[in-house]
């Protein structure tokens, strides 16, 4: 497995390719990430990584100085599950110049959910991913429904800007008591880990509810709220939407998704559970 760290050297690495399949990350990678890499062996060859902590996606006040940085742990992993270049940049190679010329999603996705809580981190997320698209020029990129916006950011990139990109999903996967693997996981304290897997069981129990029949998704989504406040979290949001859109659902939504983002002291943690609309 190659490790290069500029450029030029992946351009020139990749020079010829036109079946490369592509795993954007920001490092610190666990299992969930590695399955990401096992998707992307399927859909085309060679596989690269991308390991890069993006200052633009970070708000002031963020986590991104103590996010974790574990690239000889990381490179390691991925050579074991089969990939093929891993590209990790510096700031410097990325941001040679202050990028002043900025990717703005739709407001209607952008500022919505998670965008609310962080001002400016998906107009972060898909400027550093166009620009990452246009060194590594893949033919598959892969993202983890985990972060069930921003793969709907990154879509409608490619789709408004017609990169010929086909961007594949990955289903989220969890720990043994049901929480999203994430590096952020890595912050929590060892009761804040226990209480942690709550914010999942919360999501099930909506999504259960709404396929048990039940109509008011802001009443259900306001009680799973009130519940993780009681045991202590500091909530974001919590919402059913359209998976398709991130809208309000509508009655011809082919599939929901409860969305929640939440707090355990310092710690953010977001997490989200789709499935198809129970038609009546
Ligand atoms: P990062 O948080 O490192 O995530 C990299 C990819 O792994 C994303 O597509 C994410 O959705 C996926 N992922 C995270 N946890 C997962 C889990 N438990 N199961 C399956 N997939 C999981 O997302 C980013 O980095 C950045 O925003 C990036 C796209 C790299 C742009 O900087």
């Amino acid at each position: 497995m190659q490790i290069l760290r500029t450029a030029a050297a992946l351009r020139a690495a990749l020079a010829g390719e036109t079946r490369t399949a592509f795993v954007p990350t920001m490092g610190n990678l666990h299992a969930g990430h590695v399955s990401l890499v096992d998707l992307a062996r399927r859909h085309g060859q060679p596989v690269v990584a991308s390991i890069f902590v993006n200052p633009l996606q970070f708000g002031a006040g963020e986590d991104f100085d103590r996010y974790p940085r574990t690239l000889d742990a990381d490179c390691e992993k991925l050579a074991a599950a089969g990939c093929d270049l891993v590209f990790a940049p510096d700031a410097a190679e990325i941001y040679p110049v202050p990028q002043t010329f900025t990717v703005q999603p739709p407001e209607a996705l952008a500022n919505d959910l998670c965008g609310a809580f962080r001002p400016g981190h998906f107009s972060g997320v898909a400027t550093v991913v166009l620009k990452l698209f246009n060194l590594v020029q893949p033919r598959v990129a892969v993202f983890g429904k985990k972060d069930f916006q921003q793969l709907l950011v990154i879509r409608e990139l490619v789709r408004q800007f017609n990169l010929p990109i086909d961007i594949v999903a990955g289903d989220t996967l969890r720990e043994a008591d049901g929480l999203a693997m994430s590096s952020r996981n890595a912050y929590l304290g060892a009761s804040e880990r226990i209480q942690a897997a709550q914010l999942q069981r919360e999501l099930a129990t909506v999504a259960l509810a709404v396929q048990a029949g039940e109509r008011d998704f802001e009443a259900l989504a306001a009680a799973a709220a009130r519940r993780l406040k009681m045991a202590g979290w500091r909530v974001d949001y919590v919402a059913v939407r359209d998976a398709a859109t991130l809208q309000a659902p509508a009655a011809d939504s082919a599939r929901l998704v409860v969305l929640g983002a939440a707090w355990l002291g310092s710690t953010r943690l977001i997490d989200n559970l789709d499935f198809a609309h129970p038609f009546e």
